[in-house]
This record gives C-alpha cells, structure tokens and sequence, in this order.
C-alpha cells in the first residue's frame, strides 16, 4: 500500500463503497479499499465470529472502555457494563445533542442493522431526493439494488404460526384496531434459514437475539453479497484497520492520500501514503462529512464548497416502548429482525417498526423504532483547536419526531388501554430520543456535488454513501444509499472513465 498508485481507492466498505468497487471493477478498474474498521472474518475462542447481544464483550463496541447500549435499562437495572477497548462492531460516537449509532468493519452498517430494506413510497420520493429522476430510480436502480442486496419479504403464512413472530403479530392487531396501516417490512435475511432456526434445525442467530453485534447466520450482509461479488472479480483489494486521514491533490495528477494502520487497541502502528487517480468517499454520513470539513479546513481540500457538512439529519429516528396487558404477551423467544411496520406517514408523519425486546423472557411489552418527519437539520464543522469535526445537532430537535411518533402511540394507548413503558431509556423516560441509527447528509447530492455526486472543486473526488441523502429516506435508508449509489457510479463509470 505505501508508495502504491491505485487507478480507485474507496473509504470504506458499507453501502455506497461496496456498490462502487463492485461496479468499478466490472468495469476492469482495479480498486482498493480502505477499512477503519477489522475484517470480520476469522471465529473468536468461542468459535463464533460475532458476539450475542445479550453477553456484549470485546468484540461488542469501536474503542469504549464501557458498553453504550441502545437499550440502556430494563426495569430499572441499568444494562451497560465495562469492557476492554477494542475495534469492536458497533461505534457509539458521541456528539453534543446525539449519539450516532454506526458499524465497523468490512461491510460497514450491513453487519450490525436489521437488515430492514424498504424502498420508499413514490410518492415520497420527491421530498427524499428532489434532484433525481425518479423513473429511472423505480425503473432501473431500486430493482437493482434489493437484488443485488437479496432483499425478500416473510412468507405471510409462516407469520401467523411462528412462535418468534408473537410480538410483531402483537404488534399488528394493535396497529389495526387503532385504524392504522399495517405494512410487512422486506428485510435481506434468509427467510428458509430462520424457519430451521424456529424448526430447530439450524443454528439459531436471529433467533438467539443476535443482531447488534453481527449475526453468525442468515443475514445476508455486504460480506455474502457486494463484496463477495466485489471480491471474485480479482481487481478488489481490501486493507481492514486502515483510516484514512487526508486527501489531497497530488503533484503529478490525482490525489495523495495518506492512511494510518491501526491496531485492534486503537493506536496507530504505520502511516502510509499512496497516490489514487480517483477517490471515493464512502465512509458513511458521518465519516465522509467529516473528513471533508477537516480536509476543506486544513486546507488539504481548499476548493470545497460552503454545502460541505450541511445538510444532516437523523432520519426522525426515536423510540419507545408500551406496556400491554397480560392478554397480550408479546413472547419470550422473539427474532432480532423485525418484519412489521405500521405507516401512518402520510397523516401523521411517522412510519414505526414494531421491533423485538430478545430478552429471552416474556415482557409483556411492545418495542417500536419510528422513523419521522423531522425538520431540523445540522451541520458539521471543524473546530481547530481540539483538532475534531463538531455536529451541532440539540437534543430537543427530537421533539417534531416524538410528535410524530406520538400520533401512532397515543391512539393506541388510548384504545388498549395501555401506558407507555417508563424504564427503557434511563429512569422515567418515554423516549429513546439520545440516538439515531440512520445518520444522512452533510455532503448532498446536486449541493456539495454534481447531482452524480462529483465533489465540486476538485475533479476525481466523488462521494457515494449515505452522505449525499438530505437528512430523511422516509423509510430504513440503505436500500435508497444503494440504489442511488448504483445510479451514480454508472453515470461516472460511462463519463469520466
Ligand atoms: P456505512 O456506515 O455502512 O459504511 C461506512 C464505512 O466506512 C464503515 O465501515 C466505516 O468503518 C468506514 N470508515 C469510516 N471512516 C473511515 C475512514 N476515515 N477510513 C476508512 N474507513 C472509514 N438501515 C436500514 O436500511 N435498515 C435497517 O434495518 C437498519 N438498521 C440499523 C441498525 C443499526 C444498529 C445501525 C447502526 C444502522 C442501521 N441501519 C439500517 C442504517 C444503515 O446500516 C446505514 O444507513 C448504512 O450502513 C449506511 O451506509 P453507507 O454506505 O453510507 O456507510
């Protein structure tokens, strides 16, 4: 890698990077990617790969001394624990008003999601990218990306049998006798696989609560499907625990970028520098926006527009619980992968996932992660003095959200006659309103770049990850990253190749 010429050089390896590398190398481009984050691949003396969500440890979390889970209490236990710092899978990153929940590793988001992959309604579409022809994305990209992905929706006869779907089954008879819409949510699991995990014939993944921390089996992340594709073409090298830190246009042509190799404690054990004729900035909403403001700051990357790190927001992403009466047990063998969803976007702006609590016993309660209509957006900067990019997101610009969110759970509540769980997010707290899952924005498509995604300033620079989506996808965001990803690397592969 040091001293190497690369004709492409990808930051990272979720979504947008696995797309271009794949597409790129079809093309007959050699391609190498950079990693921050470690491969994924090899078992731990358990002999499992991933760690259980209800035993997080070393594996669990990017660089904490202390586990942050989502789900910080359960009835009034707080559940976080010390473990050693590592470069775990799932990064808990701080700033002022949230906490941005993000994966780690070859495959980026796709080893710790849900893999819930919904195309947003048409009719939204225009509000979740103004500048794209929206034919071309229903006709051609969308139908690209859920098969590349291997995106499927449950069998909606097993549904109504199997044990591990009471609580979504719960789920629905609520949402239905309080009016509401109810929708099956696709995801990338393999369905024929966790039907042996209900059979007992399989080894259970989603069915023993793995998910946070990587799922052993079922789940199709970007290491069974993009990647691997990405991989047998033989023109894909990928380098894990290696960050890039700067970009910057090179003396002959191209672009010098240099990359510290880590090591699994977090510490920097080489610098290496290498020159790439052209670089994609695939290191997700956060890590794309950042780098960009640090480089336009620093001077790296002078010609960055003012756009760059605008344009953030949290795809409304809040949560809640609600306590059901005893009639309405929701299960103590639960899926990780939730499969319902009840839509009331169009009315009342929220689109709720009736998501499982796998605490292996019966809780009696239900569990939702709303995606909402929310206005607000921020910004990120660099602040020079403590050498850090800065979001300037508040806390209270979940408010819209918990609005949002409360036009679904307070008719429903008031028609079951239920409460609102209190315990789940810290001592009488309703709202898991700290975090999101979704992170979109701060360098947006046809602002910050071309409307393919073309960096301006800089020729050769372009950003392909969930960076460019202004803030809300209306739905789970990765099936749009991909699919927009797809659009546009055909259009730079046909132009500027
Ligand atoms: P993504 O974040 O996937 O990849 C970026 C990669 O770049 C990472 O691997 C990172 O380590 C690496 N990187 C960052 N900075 C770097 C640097 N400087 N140098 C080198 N590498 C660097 N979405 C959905 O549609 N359905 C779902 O069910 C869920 N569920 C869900 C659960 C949880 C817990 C999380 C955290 C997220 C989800 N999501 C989701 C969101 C989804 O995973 C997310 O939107 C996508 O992974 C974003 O794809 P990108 O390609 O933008 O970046």
């Amino acid at each position: 890698l040091d001293g190497a010429r690369a004709p492409a050089l990808v930051i990272g390896t979720g979504y947008g990077g696995a797309v271009a590398a794949l597409r790129l190398a079809e093309a007959g481009v050699d391609v190498h990617m950079a990693e921050m984050g470690m491969a994924w691949d090899t078992p731990g003396s358990d002999g499992k790969i991933f760690a259980n969500t209800t035993r997080p440890d070393v594996r669990s979390f990017w660089l904490r001394t202390r586990t942050k889970q989502p789900l910080s209490n359960f009835l009034g236990f707080p559940l976080d624990k010390d473990v050693p710092r590592h470069t775990g899978i799932l990064d808990a990153e701080e700033f002022g008003g949230i906490t941005v929940y993000q994966g780690r590793g070859v495959g980026g988001g796709s080893l710790v999601n849900g893999g819930m992959a919904v195309t947003p309604r048409r009719e939204n579409f225009a509000a979740v990218l103004p500048s794209v022809n929206a034919s071309e994305m229903y006709g051609t990209y969308y139908p690209r990306a859920n098969a590349a992905l291997g995106v499927s929706t449950i069998d909606p006869g097993w549904f109504e049998t199997a044990e591990c779907y009471q609580y979504a089954r719960v789920g629905r008879k609520h949402a239905q006798r309080s009016g509401f819409p109810f929708v099956f949510v696709p995801d990338v699991y393999d369905w024929d696989y966790m039907k042996r995990e209900q059979a007992g014939t399989a080894t259970r993944s989603a069915l023993a609560g793995e998910i946070l921390y990587g799922n052993n089996h079922g789940k199709k992340s970007l290491q069974q499907t993009y990647l691997a594709r990405a991989k047998a073409t033989g023109r894909v090298t990928i380098s894990p625990l290696h960050k890039v830190t700067s970009v910057t246009p090179a003396a002959g042509g191209g672009y010098t970028v240099t990359i510290d190799q880590i090591n699994t404690g977090g510490d920097t054990v080489a610098t290496k520098e290498m020159t790439a004729d052209k670089v994609f900035f695939a290191a997700g909403s956060v890590g794309t926006s950042k780098l960009l403001v640090k480089l336009r700051a620093t001077g790296a990357l002078p010609r960055l527009n003012g756009e760059v790190g605008k344009g953030w927001g949290d795809n409304g992403n809040v949560m809640c619980g609600r306590a059901n009466h005893m009639w309405d047990a929701t299960g103590s063998l639960q899926s990780s992968i939730p499969t319902a969803g009840i839509d009331n976007w169009a009315a009342g702006g929220a689109f709720a996932e009736v998501a499982p609590l796998p605490t292996g016993i019966e809780t009696y309660a239900s569990f939702y992660l709303s995606i909402t209509k929310n206005p607000h957006r921020a910004e990120f900067s660099w602040n020079a003095a403590t050498g850090r990019a800065e979001l300037n997101w508040q806390t209270a610009w979940k408010q819209p959200s918990i609005d949002a969110a409360r036009t679904i759970f307070d008719k429903i509540n008031a028609k079951e006659g239920t409460i609102y769980r209190t315990d789940l997010f810290g001592a009488y707290k309703i709202w898991g309103d700290h975090l999101t899952y979704h992170p979109l924005g701060g360098a947006v498509l046809d602002r910050a770049t071309d409307n393919y995604g073309r960096l301006h300033g800089h020729p050769g620079l372009y950003v392909i990850d969930g960076a460019l989506i202004p803030g809300n996808t209306s739905v789970n965001p990765f099936v749009t990253i991909t699919a927009l990803a797809e659009r546009n690397i055909e259009k730079i592969i046909a132009a500027d190749l």
